[in-house]
């Protein structure tokens, strides 16, 4: 299995964005495709309302972000992909929203370009993002993210993660938008719980498929 490196994964998206394609497989971007169906119900279980202010990890185009900022009141996204946040930026001046801000930072070091501690963060969204980090970084962004969202604050993630033996659903990787390891390194979905309970979150857990689920942690 490859080891999760930030600049190749940054590449892979920039070299996506570039081509044209604003995700790594063309199902993701299919209405009926697994990764499209967590990506809208992760959407949801945001309940945004015109107080929020939203942060998206790992926003890519910024599709979901350019969605809430029609309801919030203010949306930050974040991604390492250069290239996708350009080409975000144009879609964002395109809808003449002003209350949208799209900054190079990571999961690792979301405050790398703004200080997103005096922001009022209420709400954050991860959507086939978090995979891309090993088990001890996902473990480590979330509790760099819990402490820049104020309470009462929810933080949903809709992504890969496991609730079964991986190599018996080989036959869906693509399907589901798993390389099998080459860049994905979901972790279990047991890690992901034990890492937002050890945070005092209130979890709910919804199983998308075997390999793929939606965690709404709420902090009150
Ligand atoms: C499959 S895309 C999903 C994009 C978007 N969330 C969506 O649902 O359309 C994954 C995104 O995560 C970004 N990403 C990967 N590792 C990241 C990291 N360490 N910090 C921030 N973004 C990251 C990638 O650059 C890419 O844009």
């Amino acid at each position: 299995m490859a080891k999760y490196k930030k600049e190749r994964i940054a590449q892979l998206f920039d070299n996506l964005a570039a081509a044209g394609k604003d995700t790594k497989r063309k199902t993701l971007t299919s209405d009926h495709s697994i990764p499209q169906i967590t990506s809208e119900k992760a959407f949801r279980r945001l309940e945004l309302g015109s107080k929020d202010v939203l942060f998206d990890v790992g926003t890519g185009t910024g599709e979901k972000a350019i969605r809430a900022a029609r309801i919030c009141r203010q949306v930050i996204g974040i991604d390492i992909s250069k290239k996708s946040l350009e080409i975000a930026c144009k879609k964002a001046m395109r809808e003449k929203l002003d209350n949208l801000v799209f900054t190079y930072s990571s999961f690792e070091e979301p405050c790398a370009e703004l200080d997103l501690t005096q922001c009022g963060i209420t709400k954050i969204l991860a959507v086939y993002s978090l995979h891309h980090l090993s088990d001890q970084l996902k473990k480590e962004s979330l509790g760099t993210l819990v402490q820049l969202l104020h309470r009462p604050g929810r933080m949903v993630i809709g992504d890969l993660m496991f609730f079964d033996e991986p190599n018996k659903y080989r036959h869906q990787f693509y399907e589901i938008g798993y390389d099998g390891g080459d860049t994905d390194f979901p972790s279990g979905v047991e890690h992901l719980t034990e890492c937002l309970a050890n945070l005092e979150a209130r979890l709910t857990v919804e199983k998308i498929h075997p390999l793929v689920g939606v965690i709404v942690a709420d902090w009150t």
